[in-house]
This record gives structure tokens, C-alpha cells and sequence, in this order.
């Protein structure tokens, strides 16, 4: 079965900031894990191209919504090569396919009578396109972007959530790791509980620029369920059948959690389709303690100016690494190149140089395959012990515990340091037997080859480079959690990560 993982699709109102590159690059790296285990996923990402926001920014820049909005799709489509994020499908809200997609929807569900007329009063937050229920309010600010609220009182078809809020919490019982972390999905559990849903508002009669209502042109489609659908567009376009939304892994940040797991099943629910896998719920990052915001440029700083810093894989490595994913955190420059430096480059690249060199000097780049049995026993313990450490690597991979990911790579690659300046191999001749020191090598470039693997979802050049230098070809390689001895061939001790400064 194909697996489907998902970014956010992005708002198309204004540049791309490190918020949204940080949904990107986990996607990217749960799509590179899952491939690299061999099994099969496409990576959909996408822009939220309508709204009556889009179009008043596009005002406000003198611009026509429709070039406004090409720019800014072309802006996102730029960005992702610059963090080594590759997608498979790149969806626009805008383009005919979904828009006829999402018609379709809107006459089944309204078919149905899940979608009925009526009228819809509220305090209505435009930067967020959404009603605001009293209780969630900051005094009568929004809880995201503190600003002011409107009141608003029009007519607006709604969609009955409440029919659906039985068969949600159901489910979320029997599939209680649906949402990770598990915290998110209690809360969501929580609030099914506790009482009636109010029908959601799904159309606005004062936004032109959007999905108009089949049968009532008065009306354009709420852009949360334009957007939404854009999964299935995409998967529609990748060439499967909508059905098999039943595999995908969407990756969001926690602003927007209520959409992914109320709203999103229940039209699912609606339209007789299965549930989605997964949902991986992030935090958020600030500058300075001041959350990333297009509203606030000076945290605005466009990703590839971090990336073309730190570099793809560090930029990656480190936003992995810095936090677990569900807390939030903040991003200082200097933090992230330390962290850079301590682990990909002295703990990691410089490894792999020396233990290269070496080999290249005394075997010609050669070692034969020994078995476990062959071995000294310094040389079994460590093998054990990272055997058990590159399972573990692979559970949380597996967990979406990309911070334990990094920590126990980081516990390895500190084992294997330790390991082989307790072993001195350069010391051949002047102290240490040829043995000693091929069986050192062997040992390390093998579980090098394991750690470079492991590695590879979060800093794919680097990976590649690495293994380059041992003959193994990423695009077909496969992690296992098993460790194998091969022969070691070695080719090259390159630099593989320049020290930040
Ligand atoms: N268009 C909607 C999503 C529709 S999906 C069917 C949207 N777009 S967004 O551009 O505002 O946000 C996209 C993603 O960026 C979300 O996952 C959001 O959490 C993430 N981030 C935006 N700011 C962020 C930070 N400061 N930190 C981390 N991620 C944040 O919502």
C-alpha cells in the first residue's frame, strides 16, 4: 500500500519562514524513512491559495489575487530544493482539478444534507479565516495572532458536525495513537466528550475569491474545507483512487490541530471514506521568544538564508535536534551551529575521515568480511551495543520521535569516538598489531555504514557523501535493524562537514 505523507499546504500570503519549512523538512524526512525501509510513499505538498485574506493582500500589494498568488505558490516551489525537501506532488488550491474536486465534494455532502442553509453568528478572526467560540478567545482577541475579532453575523450553509461526533469519538477510542504525540489526541478525545458540536460555518457570503457554492454563486466554499481536500486532490493527480486517504501521515503544526482531527473526519466520515493513518502534531518556533509569523517580520527570516548558513543538512539536523517536536522552541543561531558542529561534524565527519584514512594508508581501502565469531571481544561488545542503539533509532523513527532519533545517533557516534581512540589504529606498528587495527576499522566503518544510513532521512547529502565513500548507492540502499558485516571497500576520506563559524 502506498503511504501518502502530507505537509500543511501553506497560505499563499506572504513568503515562506522557517514556521512552515519546519513542517516541510518532517515530512521529508518521514517520507525519506519510510522509503529508505523500503517501503512505498509519495510526498504531497501544496499551497491554500483562496480566501478573503489572500485577496486582500493582494490588494494591499496593487496586485491581481491570481498573480499574487502564482508568485507566492512559485515562492514555496522554490524554497523546498533549498532544504533538500523533495515533494512528489506540489498541489495549488487554485487549480481546476481541485476545483472541481471540491465541488463534487460540496454536492455530496450537501446531497446528503450534511451541508444545509442557514445562518452563522460568531467572532469571526479573518487572519485565520475561522469563528472563534467565546471560551477559546483571548478577551476578544484571537488566540493565535492576538488580534481583535470580529463580530459576524451572515448567512452561511453549515455542516452538522454533530452527527458525526459519536462515530469520531468511537473511533478515536479504538485507534488510540491516531494523533502523535498522545497528549493531543486526549484533548481531542476530551472535547468530543463533552457535549453537542456546533455545525460549522462553510461557506461566506463576502469573499469572492474562492470555490463558489454549486447552485448558489452568492456563496464561495469555506476555505478550510477547499484546503483540506487538497490531500485528496493530490492523491487523485498522483493516479490513486480517494480511498486511499486511508494511508496518509499528515504532518501539521499544533495551530492547527482542530481542522486535521475534528473537521477533516468528519467530511471523511461524510463521504464514506477511511481515516487517515496518522497525524503528527509539531510546536511551534519563536526568534527571540516571539513566534514565527508572517504578521512579524523580524521572525520572518526566509529558510533558505538558514539553510545557505548552516547548510541543508545542518538546517535540517538541527531543527530536529534542538527540541522534541511537539514542544515548542526557540531558534538561535549560534545554539544551532554548536550543535551542528558537536554532532555532524567533530562527532560524525571527522570519524568517518580518520577511520577512512586510515584505511586507504595501510589496507589499500581493503578489508575482508569477519564474522562476529572472528572478532575480539571489545570489538562484539560494541557491536551489541550499537545493534541495540540502531533499533532503537529505528523505533523512534517509527514513533516520530525525530529528537530521539538525534540523541541516541548522537549516543552511537559518542560509543563509536570513544571506541576508536581507545584502540589508537594509527598507532600500527608503533604498538598495535595489524589485527588490532584492521579489526578497529573493520568494526567501525561497518557500523558507519549502519550510522550514515540512519542518518540519511535528516541529512541526506551528508549521507550520501559518506556511504559514497564505501560503494553503497543511497537510492538503493535499505535500513535494517539488523548489523551486517560486508567487506569494507573504501574509496575516499573527504571532508564531509566543514565546521560553522
Ligand atoms: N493553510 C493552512 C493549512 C491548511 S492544510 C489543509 C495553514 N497554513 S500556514 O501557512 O499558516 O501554516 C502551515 C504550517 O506552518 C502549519 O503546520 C503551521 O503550524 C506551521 N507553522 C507556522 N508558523 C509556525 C511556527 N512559528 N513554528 C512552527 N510551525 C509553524 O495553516
Amino acid at each position: 500500500m502506498t503511504t501518502f505523507i502530507t505537509t500543511p499546504i501553506f497560505y499563499a500570503s506572504g513568503d515562506p519562514h522557517t514556521g512552515h519549512a519546519y513542517s516541510g523538512i518532517i515530512a521529508d524526512i518521514v517520507h525519506r524513512f519510510r522509503q529508505l525501509c523500503g517501503e512505498e510513499t509519495i510526498l504531497i505538498t501544496g499551497t491554500d491559495e483562496h480566501g478573503q485574506k489572500i485577496a486582500a493582500t493582494a490588494q494591499a500589494h496593487n496586485t491581481d489575487v491570481a498573480t499574487f498568488v502564482e508568485d507566492k505558490a512559485a515562492d514555496f516551489a522554490a524554497l523546498w530544493p533549498q532544504l533538500a525537501v523533495q515533494p512528489d506532488v506540489i498541489i495549488r488550491t487554485t487549480q481546476t482539478e481541485h476545483k472541481a474536486h471540491v465541488s463534487k465534494v460540496w454536492q455530496t455532502l450537501a446531497g446528503k444534507g450534511d451541508i444545509y442553509p442557514g445562518t452563522y453568528a460568531g467572532q469571526y478572526c479573518v487572519a485565520c479565516e475561522q469563528y472563534y467560540p467565546a471560551r477559546e478567545l483571548d478577551g476578544d482577541c484571537c488566540p493565535v495572532h492576538k488580534k481583535p475579532v470580529t463580530t459576524v453575523e451572515e448567512a452561511s450553509y453549515l455542516f452538522r458536525l454533530e452527527h458525526y461526533r459519536q462515530r469520531l469519538l468511537d473511533y478515536y477510542q479504538s485507534h488510540p495513537s491516531l494523533i502523535t504525540p498522545s497528549h493531543f489526541q486526549d484533548a481531542i478525545i476530551e472535547q468530543l466528550k463533552s457535549g453537542p458540536l456546533e455545525s460549522l460555518s462553510v461557506s461566506r457570503v463576502n469573499n469572492a475569491w474562492g470555490i463558489r457554492v454549486p447552485n448558489d454563486s452568492n456563496h464561495t466554499i469555506y476555505v478550510w474545507i477547499d484546503a483540506l481536500f487538497s490531500y485528496i486532490t493530490a492523491i487523485q493527480l498522483s493516479g490513486h483512487n480517494s480511498a486511499a486517504i486511508a494511508g496518509a501521515v499528515h504532518v501539521l503544526g499544533k495551530d492547527i490541530l482542530k481542522f486535521h482531527a475534528l473537521y477533516w473526519p468528519a467530511f471523511l466520515l461524510a463521504l464514506g471514506l477511511p481515516l487517515p493513518e496518522k497525524l503528527v502534531v509539531h510546536g511551534w518556533w519563536t526568534i527571540e521568544g516571539e513566534k514565527i509569523a508572517k504578521s512579524n517580520p523580524a521572525t520572518a527570516v526566509n529558510p533558505g538564508v538558514f539553510s545557505e548558513q548552516l547548510t541543508a543538512d545542518g538546517l535540517r539536523y538541527a531543527l530536529v535536534r534542538q527540541k522534541p517536536l511537539s514542544r515548542d522552541g526557540n531558534l538561535a543561531l549560534d545554539e544551532l551551529k554548536a550543535a551542528i558542529n558537536a554532532d555532524l561534524a567533530n562527532n560524525l565527519a571527522n570519524l568517518v575521515k580518520r577511520n577512512n584514512t586510515l584505511v586507504l594508508k595501510h589496507f589499500q581501502g581493503e578489508l575482508a568480511a569477519t564474522t562476529k565469531n572472528q572478532l575480539d571481544d571489545e570489538c562484539g561488545q560494541l557491536l551489541a551495543s550499537c545493534g541495540q542503539q540502531i533499533e532503537q533509532v529505528i523505533r523512534a523513527y517509527r514513533q516520530y520521535e525525530l529528537y530521539q532519533v538525534t540523541l541516541t545517533l548522537k549516543q552511537i557516534l559518542d560509543q563509536l569516538n570513544t571506541f576508536f581512540h581507545q584502540r589508537a589504529p594509527w598507532l600500527l606498528g608503533k604498538g598495535q598489531d595489524e589485527q588490532h587495527v584492521a579489526s578497529t576499522c573493520f568494526v567501525v566503518s561497518n557500523l558507519l555504514r549502519h550510522v550514515a544510513l540512519c542518518y540519511a532521512p535528516i541529512t541526506p547529502q551528508l549521507a550520501v557523501n559518506i556511504l559514497a565513500e564505501q560503494g553503497v548507492d543511497l537510492t538503493t540502499a535499505v535500513l535494517r535493524s539488523d548489523i551486517e558485516l560486508h567487506s569494507v571497500s573504501i574509496n575516499g576520506a573527504g571532508s564531509h562537514f566543514q565546521r560553522l563559524h
